[in-house]
C-alpha cells in the first residue's frame, strides 16, 4: 500500500444512531495520526460528484450524542454501475484521497469491495446498521439504540393493550434479519415473536393464542419482524381476525422511528472503539475488511465474509421468550 496522506470517511445506506460517534472517532484518530481527513457527503454519491468536505477536529465537536449522520447518507444507484465507480475513483485521485473509511451495512460493503478490487483503493468498513445483520461483529452500531427505542414504544403500547383488553401486533424493522424483533420481544415480555430466521406456522400461532386466552390472558403483544416469511403485521392481524373475530386487535408499524434518536452508551462506545481501530488498521496497511467487536476484542473480517451471512440467531431464545410469556 502506498503512503497514505489523505483519508475520506462516508456514511451510506440506512442511517443508524452512533454513525456520528463513529465519524468523530475516525476523524480525530486520523488527525492524531497525522492524516488529512475529509468527508464525502451522501455516501458514495459525494465521491462521484466531488462533494467532499474538510473535516477538522472541531468539525466533529458536539456530535457524539446526535443521531443520524452529519455527512448525510444515501443508497447510491449510480455506484452499482462500473461507470459510477470509475467516476468516483477518478474524483478521489484528482482530489488526492488515498483511502476510505465506509460506515454502513451490507450494501455499503458490497460497493466498497468492488471499488477496492477495480481501482486498488484501500478501504475499511465499520458496521453501521440497526439490523445487526453482519457477520464478524457481536453488535452493529445503532442496534442497541434501536432495540431500546422499540422497547420504550412497546412498553407504551402495552399500557393501552392492558387497559382495553387488546392484542397489539407490532411490526419492527430488520429487512432480512429478526434480531431487533427477538431482542425487543424478549425485553418487553411479548407473547409471540415472529422472525425470518424461523418459519412462521400460522396455525400453530393461532393455537397458542387460543391457549393464552383460555388461561385468561386478556391482552397481548405480538412482535413481527418486517422480514418474516408469513408477511407483515397486517397479514398476521388478518389471520387472527379470521379465526378469532372476538379478539380486539390493533396494528402498529414502528417504522423509521427505530432509526433515529440519540445513541445509547453502548452504541457510542462501540462506534468510538471501531472508529479508532479503522484508522489504525489502514495505517497498518490492511484493507478490504470490516471491523467488528467479538467477545470484547476488535476483529477484522473480509467484506466478502461480512456480507455473505449474518451471525447465527440463537433460536433457543425464541422458546425461552415464549416460556416466559405463559
Ligand atoms: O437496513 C436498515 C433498514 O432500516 C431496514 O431495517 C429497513 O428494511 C430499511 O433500512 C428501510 O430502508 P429505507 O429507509 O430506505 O426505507
Amino acid at each position: 500500500m502506498k503512503d497514505l496522506k489523505k483519508i475520506a470517511v462516508l456514511t451510506s445506506g440506512g442511517d443508524s444512531p452512533g454513525m456520528n460517534a463513529a465519524i468523530r472517532a475516525v476523524v480525530r484518530t486520523g488527525i492524531n495520526e497525522g492524516f488529512e481527513m475529509v468527508g464525502s457527503m451522501r455516501g458514495y454519491q459525494g465521491l462521484i460528484d466531488g462533494e467532499i468536505v474538510p473535516l477538522r477536529s472541531r468539525s466533529v465537536s458536539n456530535i457524539i450524542q446526535r443521531g443520524g449522520t452529519i455527512l448525510k447518507s444515501a443508497r447510491c444507484k449510480a455506484f452499482y454501475e462500473k461507470e459510477g465507480r470509475e467516476k468516483a475513483a477518478n474524483k478521489m485521485k484528482a482530489m488526492g484521497i488515498d483511502a476510505l473509511v465506509v460506515i454502513g451495512g451490507d450494501g455499503t460493503f458490497t460497493g466498497a469491495k468492488i471499488l477496492s478490487r477495480e481501482h486498488g483503493i484501500p478501504i475499511v468498513g465499520l458496521p453501521g446498521t440497526i439490523d445487526n445483520d453482519l457477520f464478524g461483529t457481536d453488535y452493529t452500531i445503532g442496534y442497541d439504540t434501536a432495540i431500546n427505542t422499540v422497547m420504550e414504544a412497546v412498553d407504551k403500547l402495552r399500557d393501552t393493550a392492558h387497559s382495553h383488553d387488546r392484542l397489539f401486533i407490532i411490526e419492527v424493522m430488520g429487512r432480512d434479519a429478526g434480531f431487533i424483533a427477538l431482542a425487543s420481544g424478549m425485553a418487553t415480555g411479548a407473547e409471540m415473536i415472529l422472525v425470518p430466521e424461523s418459519p412462521t406456522y400460522i396455525d400453530e400461532m393461532l393455537y397458542m393464542l387460543e391457549k393464552d386466552w383460555k388461561k385468561s390472558k386478556t391482552s397481548g403483544i405480538i412482535i413481527v419482524s418486517e422480514g418474516d416469511d408469513y408477511g407483515g403485521a397486517l397479514d398476521v392481524e388478518k389471520a387472527i381476525n379470521d379465526q378469532f373475530p372476538e379478539f380486539e386487535t390493533r396494528v402498529t408499524i414502528l417504522g423509521h422511528i427505530q432509526r433515529g434518536g440519540s445513541p445509547t452508551a453502548q452504541d457510542r462506545l462501540l462506534a468510538s472503539r471501531l472508529g479508532h481501530a479503522a484508522i489504525m488498521t489502514l495505517k497498518d496497511g490492511v484493507s478490504g475488511v470490516m471491523l467488528g467487536i467479538v467477545d470484547n476484542e476488535v476483529e477484522l473480517t473480509s467484506f466478502e465474509k461480512s456480507i455473505k451471512s449474518h451471525q447465527p440467531m440463537n433460536l433457543e431464545l425464541l422458546d425461552i421468550a415464549r416460556t416466559l410469556a405463559i
